[in-house]
């Protein structure tokens, strides 16, 4: 299943496929989520992800079967 996915405050618009990793879809739409541990440890790549009460780590994440559209918003944070 196809998932449209809005990277936010990049207003970047992508398909995805469910299952794919979130981080992989930011990749090949050219917006950068920062990373570190790549483990789920450091929180540097947290995103919040639109309907869903807590950040989630990206480098953690795939794309949901249940939702045609996913907004996500990265954080815009330039001392990090
Ligand atoms: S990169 Fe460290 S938690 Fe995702």
């Amino acid at each position: 299943m196809s998932v449209t996915v809005h990277f936010l405050p990049d207003k970047v618009t992508v398909t995805a496929e469910a299952g794919e990793s979130l981080l992989n879809v930011a990749d090949r739409a050219g917006v950068t989520i920062p990373t570190g541990c790549l483990m789920g440890s450091c929180f540097a790549c947290e995103v919040e992800i639109e309907g869903q009460e807590h950040p989630v780590r990206a480098c953690l994440a795939s794309i949901p079967i249940d939702e045609p559209i996913l907004i996500v918003r990265r954080y815009d944070d330039p001392i990090w």
